[in-house]
Parts: structure tokens; C-alpha cells; sequence
């Protein structure tokens, strides 16, 4: 599994709110994944947004009419329902939710659900006194109750003036989880350990050493992590990424601060994936003012930080541990070494300075070398679907 919407079959139901607008990037977003995407719009949605753009954009004409006749023998509200692989309803106005919670089937989307089996997400979008009124709420916690999965509205200032919660949440957000929804839980349970991002050791108050990483690749593998059902610690240096809300992030800055929390962590995990670009030297000394300009040069003496890696491999027993090599030079000569003095399960290595791979880019071209001697070279592919890779990697390994 690589690409978690890859063919899948998708449908989408647009209702007659404010956000309806924001259901054509929706829609893009869920296709340039690879899905194949249905569109249902209800009468009044159309009030919002024509249906050639979605059809535009889907390829598809859209369904809107439950008696107009196609010329053959389907029964689209059926068919559909039959087909699909997972529903999303965004916007969902009060009115479609009310007749969800209550079974009616007074038109095409609304017949539509009723037939559906596979898993539905609610959108639920709207003025915030409609929002937070009683009907509205008990219906939503029908809905809960029927086993609908409901992503809340953000809140902030909406299209009508109000401020609070309604709005139509951003189309990654509403991807995040149709993605968690369709990807098997393979690591259901597991105890996931995952560094991410470079560390910095300070020379002065305001200066540090560092490295470019991205921290991209770990947060990458925590969130494929996750979404395939681990409990998930990542512990990241400085970046500017946000996770996923479900995992547990511990926040460090030094080489000493990451090697410290990795070791608090590690007895406890069953996989442990070292993205992060750790400082292999820190200065041997750390100056408490800043450093003035007064001399031509200075010199730095640095030493040796610890070696993260090592630390865990001595005290390794059932883990599964990985490492990253990220090297300018020779990489298969060094990822092999290193797995091998370090005993890891798995080394994954990076040639910097390769076109679309390593540091800052958000795709990264890898060998993978095994423990058993196995060598596999991969393409250049995004790193969340690099993380999906690695895991189905450690998945075989691990049951193997
Ligand atoms: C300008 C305008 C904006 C509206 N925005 C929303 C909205 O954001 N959410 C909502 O639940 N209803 C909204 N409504 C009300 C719905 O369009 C109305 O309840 C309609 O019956 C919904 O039909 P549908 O659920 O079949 O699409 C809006 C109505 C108008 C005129």
C-alpha cells in the first residue's frame, strides 16, 4: 500500500451551505490522490455552485435528479451507494443533517445515504447560533450514535458576519481523515518511537549549530504511523511543522535534550525510526554573552556529542529499530557500516545533494539495506508515501 486513495471509489455530497464553494477544491484535492470521485448535489446546493464545475473536475456527470432517467436500467441511488468505498458529506447543512438523523429520503442525496453501508463523514457547516442550537446538536449526536463520523467545524468568523464555530474546516483536514478512515490498521496498538527535525547546539545565546533538515521524512513517518492505528511519540527538534493532534510530540533543542527523551521512550516502544539530524559535535563550550566581533577569527573547539543510536542499540531487545544515513559520499559503504556497529533492523539511506531527495524537498529518493544483506534501491516519490513504503517494509520484517 502506498498511495492510501489510490482507486478508491469516493462520493461526495454537496448540500446548500456558504461553504459549498469549498467542496470543488475538496474535490481536487481527493482526485490528484488518485480516487475516483462521485458527485451528488442537492437542488439547493446548486443555488451555490453550478454542476459543470464539479462534473468539470470529477469527469463525472454529477447526480442530482433521483427520477431523472439515464436511458438504461441503473438505479444511481443504489449503484452508488453499492460502489462506494467511502462518503463525504461537505458542507452539511442543518437541513441534510436533520434528515440523516430522522431516516427521510425526499431526494437524491438524501435516498442515497440511507442505502450506503461504507463509512460516511459528516461536514458539518453552518451559521454558529444554527450550529450550537439544541436540534442541531441532538442530531449531530444521532448521527454520532449511527456511527457517522463527524468533523467538527472550525470556529473563527464566518461568511454571515457571525464569530464561532461553523466553518467548513480546510480540504486537507477533511482529506487527513478520509485517509485515516481508509488505511488498514496494520499497526494497531504498537508503540511507535520517531525522531524528527535537526537539533541545534547553541555557541552563545544567539547563535547555534545546525543542519537544514526539514524534519519533513519524520513527521512524514509519525503521521502514516499513526493513521495506520499506532500510538505514535515523536520527539522533534526545531521545525516549522505541525502534527497530526493524535500524537504525542515532545519538543527538544539540543542533540543532549533529544538523546535524553529518545532514552525515556525507547524501553517502551516496539518500533523505533531515527529520522532526525542529530549534531554529531556541539561546542565545548557555551558562552553565556554573545560572542563580540573584536577579533578577526575565533576558534571553535567542538566535542563530540552522543551517539543516540548506539545508546538505544545497547539497550535494544524486542524493538525493531531504524536508522537514517544521510551521506554526500559512498553511501552504501556507510549505511552498511552503520548498520551493522549500531545493530540496527534497517538502515535507510540518503544521498544528499541529489536532485528532488534529501534535505527541505518534500520528495526523497532512498536505498533501503536490510540486516540480512538485502539492498533496495527506490524512486523518487513524496515522503508520505515514502513513510507508507517504510512501513510496509517493517511490517513484512517484523511479522517475517
Ligand atoms: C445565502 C444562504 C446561505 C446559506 N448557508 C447555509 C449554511 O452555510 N449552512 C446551512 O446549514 N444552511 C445554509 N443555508 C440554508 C440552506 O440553504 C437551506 O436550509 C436549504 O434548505 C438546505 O438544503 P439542502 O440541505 O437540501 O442543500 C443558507 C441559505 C442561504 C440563502
Amino acid at each position: 500500500m502506498t498511495t492510501t486513495l489510490n482507486g478508491k471509489k469516493i462520493v461526495l455530497g454537496v448540500c446548500g451551505g456558504i461553504a459549498a464553494y469549498k467542496s470543488v477544491e475538496l474535490l481536487r484535492q481527493i482526485i490528484k490522490r488518485d480516487a475516483c470521485v462521485k458527485v451528488v448535489m442537492t437542488a439547493n446546493a446548486a443555488h451555490f455552485v453550478g454542476p459543470v464545475t464539479f462534473e468539470a473536475l470529477s469527469r463525472q456527470a454529477v447526480y442530482r435528479d433521483l427520477f431523472e432517467s439515464k436511458g438504461d436500467a441503473s438505479i444511481r441511488h443504489i449503484d452508488w451507494a453499492e460502489e462506494a468505498d467511502a462518503v463525504i458529506i461537505a458542507p452539511a447543512t442543518a437541513n441534510i443533517i436533520s434528515k440523516m438523523a430522522h431516516g427521510l429520503a425526499d431526494d437524491a442525496l438524501s435516498t442515497f445515504l440511507l442505502a450506503v453501508t461504507c463509512p460516511v463523514i459528516v461536514c458539518p457547516s453552518m451559521n454558529t447560533n444554527m450550529y450550537t442550537s439544541k436540534q442541531v446538536q441532538k442530531n449531530i449526536d444521532t448521527l454520532k450514535n449511527f456511527g457517522f463520523q463527524v468533523v467538527e467545524p472550525d470556529a473563527g468568523e464566518l461568511a454571515c458576519g457571525t464569530t464561532g464555530p461553523g466553518r467548513l474546516p480546510g480540504p486537507e483536514v477533511i482529506v487527513d481523515v478520509l485517509e485515516k478512515l481508509l488505511t488498514p490498521k496494520d499497526f494497531s496498538g504498537k508503540n511507535f518511537l520517531v525522531t524528527a527535525g535537526p537539533t541545534r547546539e547553541a555557541i552563545d545565546p544567539v547563535r547555534f549549530i545546525s543542519n537544514p533538515s526539514s524534519g519533513k521524512m519524520g513527521y512524514a513517518v509519525a503521521k502514516a504511523a499513526e493513521m495506520r492505528g499506532a500510538n505514535v511519540v515523536l520527539i522533534t527538534g526545531p521545525t516549522q511543522l505541525t502534527p497530526a493532534s493524535r500524537i504525542l510530540v515532545k519538543k527538544v533543542v539540543s542533540a543532549e535534550q533529544m538523546c535524553n527523551a529518545v532514552l525515556d521512550y525507547a524501553d517502551h516502544a516496539d518500533i523505533i525510526i531515527k529520522c532526525a539530524a542529530v549534531s554529531d559535535y556541539r561546542p565545548c563550550v557555551f558562552e553565556n554573552q554573545k560572542i563580540k566581533k573584536t577579533e578577526d577569527s575565533v576558534e571553535l573547539k567542538l566535542q563530540r556529542t552522543q551517539d543516540i543510536l548506539k545508546a538505544v542499540s545497547e539497550r535494544k531487545n524486542k524493538q525493531f529499530v531504524v536508522g537514517f544515513a544521510a551521506e554526500t559520499q559512498d553511501l552504501d559503504t556507510y549505511a552498511i557500516g552503520k548498520l551493522q556497529t549500531k545493530k540496527l533492523d534497517l538502515i535507510v539511506g540518503n544521498l544528499i545533494g541529489e536532485k528532488d531527495s534529501g534535505f527541505e524537498s518534500s520528495t526523497n529518493k532512498v536505498v533501503l539495506f536490510y540486516k540480512d544483506g538485502k539492498r533496495e534501491s527506490l524512486d523518487v516519490m513524496p515522503k508520505q508515501q515514502l513513510a507508507h513504503l517504510l512501513l510496509d517494509r517493517i511490517a513484512e520484517n517484523v511479522k517475517g
